[in-house]
């Protein structure tokens, strides 16, 4: 596990494409939330591979917002998100937060199970939040 750096938004955009489709966002604005939080955005390493990454940010507020997470298919189920959020939570509790928060589709139970067995729970539904009109769960964690 370590931050993660310009030179592997190559290989996270190839995992967002993988696990998102047409919602995977685009190295730029990758780039944008490399640079602007640099510690809390994570990348999980194997062999010298980078297999999976979370980034996450700190609201002016004092919250801290889990923006995107995902494992390579061919790395899933075995911690390697569990490892990434800790660490992630970790430095958000660092940087003086108490407060996460996300947001999950609804259909997505492999992610809803990992959150919640982070303690994260749910607290709202936003209705027709993805741009395919799917609703989003707000779950938040306190930390
Ligand atoms: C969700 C995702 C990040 C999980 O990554 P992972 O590294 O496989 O997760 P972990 O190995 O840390 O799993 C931790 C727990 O989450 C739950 N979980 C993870 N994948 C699951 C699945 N496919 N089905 C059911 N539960 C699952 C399990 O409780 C698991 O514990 P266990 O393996 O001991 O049963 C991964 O499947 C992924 O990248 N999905 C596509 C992108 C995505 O949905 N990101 C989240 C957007 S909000």
């Amino acid at each position: 596990m370590r931050g993660a750096r310009s030179e592997d938004l190559g290989r996270i955009y190839e995992i967002e494409k993988l696990c998102f489709g047409k919602d995977a966002y685009d190295p730029s604005l990758l780039l944008l939330y490399l640079n602007l939080s640099p510690e809390t955005f994570l990348v999980a390493e194997r062999e010298g591979e980078v297999v999976g990454y979370v980034v996450g940010i700190v609201k002016r507020w004092g919250e801290g917002h889990v923006i995107s997470l995902a494992v390579h298919p061919q790395h899933r189920r075995k911690g390697v998100a569990t490892a990434l959020m800790k660490e992630l939570l970790k430095r958000f509790a660092g940087k003086g937060v108490r407060v996460a928060r996300l947001e999950v589709r609804v259909s997505n139970e492999a992610a809803i199970r990992l959150y919640e067995k982070l303690n994260f729970r749910k607290v709202g539904v936003i209705k027709r939040y993805y741009p395919d009109g799917e609703d989003a769960y707000l779950m938040v964690a306190r930390i």
